[in-house]
């Protein structure tokens, strides 16, 4: 790999696949002049100003991180990495951080509608108590591994997870499976079941008002296995698409290949969302937990 200055690249402690990059002190306060310039309303409401800041964070490099990221997302023995400052100053507070995010994101692509906030992004809370209908802010439960985008109509290529904040916290770290670690891969990638039209729905949350058909499995443009799958949302149409759901499940969730890793506060990890599941361990209960994440979900750019 290119050495880019000011850009420390590290395999992660626990996975071949996963890369960390760290930015150094230089970089990170260069980039406060160039975020200054827009709000977080204008990068909300004007598309163009997300890719002027993608650009100040890329030129920093010498146009050499996007090409980085880029290769790593879409090379299908690794497809994810985790990125953030070296050091959290007092500059990485909640808005340097949507800003990053925003960057980051638009080297990869394009951010999908997010339907929850009827933004390009998401912040959300997880907190000790919770009324809400999915488990995305459920914070006592495992949420299982899953891909994004399985009930929606776009595309979703890839996710980015940013954390803003967490207090309180003790637990709650993400899991992630690659694909080719999974020991019953093989086997359910042939089962014709995975090849099956399911239906897939969503909880009034998460304001998509129509349901979409689509297989567990399919296969890339090299013949390997890719997956859209997650747990609550299938409503399987038969016993046996029901059993496959329940197999699959059980599987994925008792897979020995997991990668249980905490993501630091300031911290990015983005994944490619073919080959990569992902997941979190349930917190210990808390009165005063607190934590707060940042969600994207996009395509690649076409050129
Ligand atoms: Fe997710």
């Amino acid at each position: 790999m290119e050495k880019i200055s000011g850009v420390d690249v590290q395999e992660h402690e626990k996975s071949k696949r996963i890369l960390n990059i760290r930015l150094n002190n230089e970089i990170i306060e260069k980039l406060i002049f160039p975020f200054n310039k827009f709000d977080i309303t204008a990068l909300e409401l004007k598309p163009f100003t997300r890719f002027t800041i993608a650009k100040s964070l890329d030129d920093l490099t010498d146009n050499k991180l996007s090409k980085l990221i880029n290769s790593i997302i879409r090379d299908r023995s690794k497809g994810c990495l985790i990125i953030g400052p070296k050091n959290i100053s007092s500059n990485i507070n909640a808005e340097f951080l949507v800003k990053f995010s925003t960057a980051v994101s638009h080297l990869i692509g394009i951010p999908n509608h997010d339907n929850m906030t009827g933004k390009y992004y998401a912040r959300f809370v997880v907190k000790h108590e919770d009324s809400s209908d999915s488990y995305l802010r459920k914070a006592y439960r495992n949420m299982d591994l899953h891909t994004d985008g399985t009930y929606v109509k776009e595309v979703t290529d890839w996710l980015l997870m940013t954390k803003i904040d967490e207090q309180n916290v003790q637990g709650g770290a993400t899991a992630m499976l690659h694909l080719d670690d999974w020991e019953h891969c093989h086997e359910l990638y042939n089962d014709p079941i995975g090849r099956q039209n399911f239906t897939w729905g969503s909880p009034k949350s998460k304001k998509v008002g129509y349901k979409v058909e689509h297989p567990v499995f399919s296969s890339d443009e090299n013949g390997k296995p890719i997956i859209s799958y997650i747990d609550q949302f299938p409503e399987p149409k038969n016993m046996e698409q029901g059993i496959f759901l329940q197999k699959l499940s059980d599987t994925l969730e008792e897979s020995k290949n997991k990668i249980i890793t905490k993501l630091p506060v300031g911290y990015s990890i983005i994944a490619n969302n073919y080959f990569w599941l992902h997941g979190r361990q349930p917190f210990v209960e808390n009165q005063n937990l607190l934590r707060e994440l940042l969600r994207i979900r996009g395509k690649f750019s076409q050129n």
